[in-house]
Parts: C-alpha cells; structure tokens; sequence
C-alpha cells in the first residue's frame, strides 16, 4: 500500500545502513548470538534484492565493526562464517544483476579465507554498473579519517603536497571509497540512536532514519518507510528554507 505513494523520482541514491539488533532478537526467542546473526543473513539477501528493485544505486552496509572484534570469538567467527556464505551463496545473482561489490576497513585483520572470498567477489563484479553493494567489514570510521590523514601527511613530508593545499575534497578523496557519493540515507535499525562510528565524515549532511525493528524482521516495507520518511524531509544543506525552494542560493 505504502509503496504506492512512494516519489520513483526521489528514491536516495546512495543508503547506508547500520545493521543493529541480531543478538537481542535471538535474546527474545531464547536463541543463541550467532543464530541471530544467521537470521540477520537472511535480512541482508532480503535488503540487497529490494534496494535494486527500488532503484538505489549504492547500499553501503555495516557488517563488522573494528570494535566487534572483541566480541567473543564463537561470535566474531560466527560473523566471518556468513560472510563466507553470503558470498558462496549470493553472488552469482548478485552478478547476475549488474551488482558490483566492494569493501570498506581494515581487511587485513579477517581472516585469509574470508578476504580472498571478498577479492574475488568485488574483481568478478568489478565491471557491472546497476548497483554497488559494500560492506563495510572491520570497519572504524576514526581509522579510515585517521588512514586519510597519515596519507596526506606523508605526501607533505615528501614535498608533493603543501599543508594549506588540504581542504575537505582533498580529505574525501582519500577515504577507502573515494567514488562514492555521501550517503543520502542512513539507516539504523534495533532502536539504538546512535551512529557507532559508522561513515563519520561522509554523513556530514545524511537524513538519519532511525526504527525500531530488529534487523532480522527488516524488510522492504521497512525500507520503503525509511525512504518515506527520507521524501517527506527538506534538505536544506544549511540554507534557508525559502533558498531550496526557490533553488538559488541567492534568494533570502
Ligand atoms: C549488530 O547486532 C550486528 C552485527 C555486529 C553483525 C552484523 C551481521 C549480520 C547482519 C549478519 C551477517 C551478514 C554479513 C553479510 C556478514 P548486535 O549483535 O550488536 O545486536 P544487539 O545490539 O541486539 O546485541
């Protein structure tokens, strides 16, 4: 019903979603972490097919955290394990459907077989064009802002780069996925109100939709409301109201 009066013409370009809520779901049914990590899996092959019927051109998903590596390992390897599997399991179809993947965070840190199941994921989808799907996965936000900063640092030190020469593009072209747009949405699910470290710098300007639903009952009509809310917001970019409607700055 609600998806009728969704704007085809509006639909946010780029989604960000923080995936919260597997482990107090599984809680609730008296279930172990990892079993609500699994039927959180469940929700992201639900997630990745409903953003590309919708028309979103880029979901960026928060998989691992650099901080959830101090979960228990049973956990932290339960995690890796669907990774794996969402891979073996999905990319045919994901491919199948012009879905480039790729990754953001410190890889190095997963373990051997999960990053070479990555790699060839995001080189075999490398070329299509329809959507991209990436996991953020051992991902910190302050490391990635922190990474950008090293790497300027060091072009200053070996004279290729003056320090008044660094200005917020300059910043944004060195973070791990400098082609991507910032997020238009971002999206948390599991009732939290926070932003955890997630897209710190590129969310600058990011509608925030935060609900309730656990993220292994996500679904479309959970997405389609989130993008309903995100139709009904003015984004202003720090102008005036009567700017953006006008659509020139110069307008008081
Ligand atoms: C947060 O819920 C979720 C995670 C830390 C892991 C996210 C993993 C998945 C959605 C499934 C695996 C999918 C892929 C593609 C790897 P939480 O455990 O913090 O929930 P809680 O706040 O209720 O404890």
């Amino acid at each position: 019903m609600r998806e009728r009066r969704l704007r085809r013409d509006a639909i946010p370009r780029h989604v960000a979603v923080i995936m919260d809520g597997n482990g107090r779901w599984a809680q609730a049914r008296g279930l172990s972490r990892a079993e609500g990590h699994h039927a959180g899996l469940e929700s992201v092959r639900a997630v990745v097919r409903s953003a590309h019927e919708l028309g979103i051109r880029i979901l960026t998903l928060y998989a691992f955290s650099s901080e959830n590596w101090s979960r228990p390992k049973a956990e932290v390897d339960a995690v890796m394990d669907l990774l794996d599997r969402y891979i073996d399991e999905e990319v045919d179809e994901v491919h199948r459907n012009g879905i480039q993947i790729r990754t953001m965070g410190q890889l190095a840190d997963v373990p051997r077989r999960t990053r070479q199941k990555l790699d060839e994921a995001v080189a075999r989808t490398a070329g299509n064009d329809q959507m991209v799907l990436c996991f953020a996965f051992s991902y910190g936000a302050r490391q990635e802002i922190v990474d950008a900063a090293r790497e300027l640092a060091q072009q200053v030190e070996e004279g290729k780069l003056r320090a008044s020469d660094i200005d917020e593009k300059l910043v944004s072209a060195h973070l791990y996925q400098p082609d991507l747009p910032d997020p238009d949405l971002l999206i948390r699910t599991g009732a939290e109100t926070r932003v955890s470290n997630f897209l710190l710098w590129q969310i600058a300007y990011s509608e925030l939709h935060f609900c309730d639903v656990m993220w292994p009952a996500f679904r479309k009509e959970d997405l389609v409301n989130a993008i309903l809310d995100y139709q009904a917001r003015e984004r202003r970019f720090g102008l005036t109201s009567a700017q953006v409607r006008s659509g020139c700055p110069e307008d008081a």
